[in-house]
């Protein structure tokens, strides 16, 4: 790419979830990202050559502007969709500019859905983490893929914020036609300054990955049980 993301040297556990997507969808199916911000993921998934919605309610992150930088430094900073017309990936992504707890769903539904440490934004707490998962939820067709990276809580204020989750307490979101497929943790790490965390820090990171069964799959298990 010839443009870069403010967020490219975050961890993600996005390969995991690119790879899933290989196995699991067509290659030319379209896929969610919710929290799409500068593009991190929207890009490389429209590289892919999948059909991407990008759902973003920071109007910096899509059309850029001044950030504040580590070190005390402003800059202006590329949108997301200065980024794809630059990357000629324009034609391939629709940009969704709106809050994705109150915009309207039909239009973006998909075969797979995918969000990085977006639903501990303290502009969620004020609607139930139950509430942003199923939203995604819905949005998944049969037979699709649900990814989310999160944020377990590190500092006590956060064990009061149920959007700082668990693998572990995500599940009771994932039963009925849902199979969870792979959940991961990491330990405390330090990571080094970047845009909104002006400051090393710490952080603990969860993944979970779920697909939602179609009808045919169920009708197989129930014949094999
Ligand atoms: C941590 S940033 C994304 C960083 C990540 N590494 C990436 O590039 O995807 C999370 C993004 O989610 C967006 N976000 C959080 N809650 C949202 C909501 N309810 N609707 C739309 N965007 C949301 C924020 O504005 C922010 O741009």
């Amino acid at each position: 790419m010839r443009t870069r993301s403010l967020w490219e040297h975050t961890l993600t556990f996005f390969p995991q979830f690119l790879a899933t997507l290989r196995e699991r969808i067509t290659p030319d199916a379209t896929v969610t990202v919710v929290g799409a911000s500068d593009g991190k993921f929207v890009l490389p998934l429209a590289a892919a050559g999948y059909h991407v919605i990008a759902v973003e309610r920071d109007a910096v992150a899509l059309h850029g502007g001044s950030v504040r930088l580590p070190g005390d430094s402003q800059a202006h900073a590329q949108g997301l969709i200065d980024r794809l017309r630059l990357e000629g990936l324009h034609n391939r992504v629709q940009v969704v500019e709106d809050d994705f707890l109150t915009c309207e769903p039909s239009r973006l539904e998909c075969e797979a859905i995918w969000t990085s440490c977006s639903w501990h934004y303290s502009a969620n707490h004020h609607r139930p983490l139950a509430e942003f998962v199923d939203r995604m939820q819905r949005l998944v067709r049969p037979g699709g893929v649900f990814g989310a990276e999160f944020m377990l809580p590190v500092e006590g204020r956060h064990l009061t914020i149920e959007h700082y989750t668990s693998p572990e307490r995500l599940r009771q979101y994932f039963l009925g036609d849902w199979e969870v497929l792979l959940t991961l943790r990491t330990n405390e790490f330090s990571e080094r300054p970047h845009v909104g965390q002006l400051h090393h820090h710490t952080h603990r990171m969860g993944l979970l990955m779920a697909t939602r069964m179609s009808p045919f799959a169920e009708h197989i298990q129930e014949e094999n049980a």
